[in-house]
């Protein structure tokens, strides 16, 4: 019998391409989406069918158990929960009702359709949790982890589209900016389609049941020096790097801490400063925990996709960086 799969987040970058590898492998796929999905709301039903062919669209809100339950499980039974949901902004509150609070009921509903294993997608960075959103998804996956069902959790390193913001300013012939001397970071990029492959087979993957997953793209760790370099190189420009201060981004923190205190949208802002702030001062690697450091020879490496082959397809105008919230510059 065909497996049926019921997919959350299946509009955003991995989830698109986690839903393109499911189809391909056979499974009965079927996606929650809300009304208006994509970036700032971009994309209406229609341009969802033809975005994620071969799987069925259901329409609702899954922040309510009510909608979850009526227009996505719709009492039927399926097998495997597969989720690629995250907050598009990674502000608390967000953060706390999709990471958390929504990926909870969901789990609750597909027990009660018959669901025996979930695949989440979740990140690297949650083994060191400094920010909210990574405190919300912990949560989950320890309710996850408690739920009984068959699990898989997928943390994997930096996505092509975070380190990507920046090909137009050197394009433009601009510096590119570095926090530091752009050597103290270092992740093992992994492109979308081998994410995509890594999350799927863990349907059918013993090795990869009951487990927590970090996960990199093929070859070395690379610094933000190395990825300036790599644009230089390829856009034939000289190359120019401009030093951030890290204590800039602490300033910046400091005060809109402060102004926080009375206005709830500059602490929120606040929140997306400290994530800036972590992602210029902590690799994507696995951290061991002996020793506190970043460990690159322990991070695993799954698929053929490299960065700067994506760079060089971006470069070539045949690929298009989709910038999303997320997106560290
Ligand atoms: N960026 C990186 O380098 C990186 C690295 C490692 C791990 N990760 C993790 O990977 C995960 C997914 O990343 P991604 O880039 O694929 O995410 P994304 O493109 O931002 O997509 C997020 C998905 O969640 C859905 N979603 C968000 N808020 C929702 C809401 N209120 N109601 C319904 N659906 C909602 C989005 O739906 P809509 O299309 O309707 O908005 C979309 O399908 C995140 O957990 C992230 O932390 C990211």
């Amino acid at each position: 019998m065909t497996r049926r799969i019921f997919v959350l987040g299946a509009t955003g970058t991995i989830g698109q391409a986690t839903v393109r590898a499911l189809v391909r492998r056979g499974f009965e796929v079927v996606c929650f989406v809300r009304p208006r999905s994509s970036v700032r709301g971009a994309l209406g039903p229609q341009e969802l069918v033809r975005l994620l062919p071969g799987a069925q669209l259901r329409v609702g809100d899954v922040t309510d158990a009510a909608s979850l339950a009526r227009d996505g499980f719709a009492g039927e039974h399926f097998d495997v929960l597969v989720s690629c949901l995250a907050s598009r902004t990674g502000a608390p509150k967000d953060a706390w009702a999709i990471d958390h609070q929504a990926h909870v009921q969901a789990l609750e509903q597909a027990r009660r359709c018959g669901v025996t294993q979930v695949v989440l997608l979740s990140a690297i960075c949650v083994q060191k949790p400094l920010l909210a959103f990574q405190h919300a998804k912990l949560a989950f996956e320890r309710v996850l982890v408690e739920s009984g069902l068959a699990y898989s959790i997928v943390r994997p390193t930096a996505f092509f589209k975070s380190l990507s913001g920046q090909i137009e300013r050197v394009r433009r012939g601009k510096a590119f900016l570095v926090f530091g001397d752009g050597t103290s970071t270092a992740c093992k990029p992994i492109g979308d389609d081998d994410l995509a492959a890594y999350l799927a087979d863990c349907l059918d993957d013993p090795a990869r049941r009951n487990r927590v997953l970090p996960i990199g793209g093929p070859g070395p760790a690379i610094t933000p020096r190395q990825q300036g370099e790599a644009l230089f190189r390829m856009t034939g420009r000289p190359a120019r790097f401009k030093q951030v201060p890290v204590r800039l981004l602490d300033t910046i923190i400091a005060a809109l801490d402060v102004a926080g205190r009375l206005a709830p949208a500059l602490a929120e802002k606040a929140e997306l400063a400290r994530i800036g702030r972590y992602y210029a001062t902590e690799s994507m690697l696995v951290l061991d925990p002996a020793t506190g450091r970043y460990d690159a020879a322990a991070t695993p490496s799954t698929g053929t996709q490299t960065l700067f082959d994506y760079y060089a397809r971006v470069v070539a105008g045949e690929a298009v960086v989709e910038r999303g919230d997320h997106a560290v510059f």
